[in-house]
């Protein structure tokens, strides 16, 4: 058999989770990452490229024989690291440039979304602080003021009273997310649970992957601010996500595929759904051009895939369903994080427990904000630390062999959520 070198962009739990799975395949050749983390550099070699200079990334890959780059976040997609990489002739998992608009702009999101009839909230987008000031008063109630360009997660401002959808406009037109403020978007509020889907495609067959759901919020009973994520479990149970919604969630992802086809736009790579659950069904919160982070790390475990050959297959145009199977058990994902993250934190405290922690049954580790010291051992390096993922026969006996791994590891201001999953059980 034929093996594919492989350069996987990124530094995250996502990434590592990627990492181990392309790793396991029978075709996977020599394996780069950039720029990796602690646990990622204990199985792959770095890379010394910029993973957001397309140009830099697509000639290093062809200097050492690179067949397969997999861009895990969205920063270097909408760069144009896929373009720059498909055009030196190199198979790339992960979107154009004008595909990764999905995710790079909401408006873009939103007229594509209207063009291709999915339900999502009503809104309107300004240029024009006064313009938007305006508005907000006018809606008099909570709505959402989202930040148009890529934030990190954290451009988003759910805002219940007037006074707060006012200082979230203020936030955004006075910078604090940089250039991606400059344009706002302000939608109605949706009420219900969220549900994510990630799909995998090559631009007209869409394959779903898992449902999952996410827990943003940085403290125990969605409280605190936004964060990238603190936990997660899948898939959702059917009294969270009943067959319905599932099917109705599936359609969105594909008619959204098929319309931006229709725009001259082949969107290939995993395209990720943050849904609402309404009383209506399910309405799209955004769309993201990339596997999410952690979700990535509860699908991947129980999803039985050569993934190379599927990442070679959705940059080809030849994905099919058959490429996959899933386990039965469930998997939960608790995200061990910093003192003090989403805000500021320190990094650079030893981390003790890890392999203690990998090695009981149904556990994996992940690595998000790590890095190894010259002697070997292992520091913190991020808000994010490390993702523990167990998968178990049963809801609950995965989300007990997650808690009971977390207790294992041992960092100076480890912080977690002890809820993750307590909706769902
Ligand atoms: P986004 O990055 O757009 O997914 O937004 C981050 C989070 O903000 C979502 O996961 C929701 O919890 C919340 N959110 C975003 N849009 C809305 C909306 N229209 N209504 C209610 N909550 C929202
Ligand atoms: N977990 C949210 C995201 O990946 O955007």
């Amino acid at each position: 058999m034929d093996k594919t070198n492989i350069l996987l962009l990124g530094a995250g739990g996502r990434e590592h989770a990627l990492l181990m799975k392309l790793a396991e395949s029978p075709r996977a050749g020599k394996l780069y990452v950039a720029p990796g983390n602690g646990g990622m550099l204990q199985i792959a070699q770095a890379a010394p490229v910029n993973q957001d200079d397309p140009a830099e990334v697509a000639a290093w890959a062809k200097e050492n024989g690179i067949g397969l780059v997999v861009v895990g976040p969205e920063a270097p997609l909408v760069e144009g690291v896929a373009d720059a990489v498909r055009a030196a002739g190199i198979a790339c998992f992960g979107p154009s440039a004008d595909a990764a608009q999905m995710e790079g702009s909401k408006e873009f999101a939103k007229k594509v979304m209207a063009r291709a009839g999915v339900p999502t909230a009503a809104y309107r987008s300004f240029t024009d602080r006064a313009a938007a000031e305006a508005y907000v008063r006018e809606l008099a109630g909570p709505c959402v003021v989202k930040a148009d360009g890529l934030a990190a997660g954290k451009g988003v401002i759910v805002a219940q009273t007037t006074e707060e959808a006012l200082s979230g406009l203020a936030q955004c037109f006075e910078g604090a997310f940089g250039a991606a403020g400059s344009t706002v978007v302000v939608e109605e509020m949706l009420e219900g649970p969220e549900c994510s889907l990630l799909a995998l495609t090559d631009g007209t067959t869409v394959v779903p992957l898992a449902t999952s759901q996410d827990h943003k919020r940085a403290y125990d009973g969605d409280l605190g601010p936004n964060t990238g994520g603190m936990g997660v479990y899948s898939p959702v149970p059917e009294h969270v996500v009943s067959a319905q919604d599932l099917a109705a969630m599936v359609d969105i992802m594909e008619r959204v595929v098929a319309q931006l086809g229709s725009d001259g736009i082949t969107y290939s790579g995993c395209l990720y759904g943050g849904f609402m659950l309404t009383a209506e069904g399910p309405k799209v919160l955004e769309f993201n051009a990339r596997f999410g982070d952690p979700e990535t790390q509860v699908v991947l475990p129980r999803m039985h895939a050569d993934l190379v050959e599927t990442f070679l297959a959705c940059d080809k145009g030849t994905l099919s369903p058959s490429m996959m199977s899933w386990d039965d058990d469930w998997a939960v994902s608790v995200v061990l994080a910093s003192a003090g993250y989403p805000g500021a934190y320190e990094s650079g405290k030893h981390i003790a427990g890890v392999e203690d922690a990998a090695s009981q049954e149904g556990i994996t580790v992940y690595h998000a904000g790590t890095r190894l010291a010259d002697d070997g051992t292992l520091l913190t390096a991020g808000g994010r630390v490390l993702d523990v993922t167990a998968v178990g026969p049963t809801f609950a006996e995965a989300r007990r062999r997650a808690y009971a791994a977390c207790d294992l590891i041992d960092f100076e201001g480890k912080q977690y959520r002890s809820d993750i999953g307590a909706r769902a059980l």
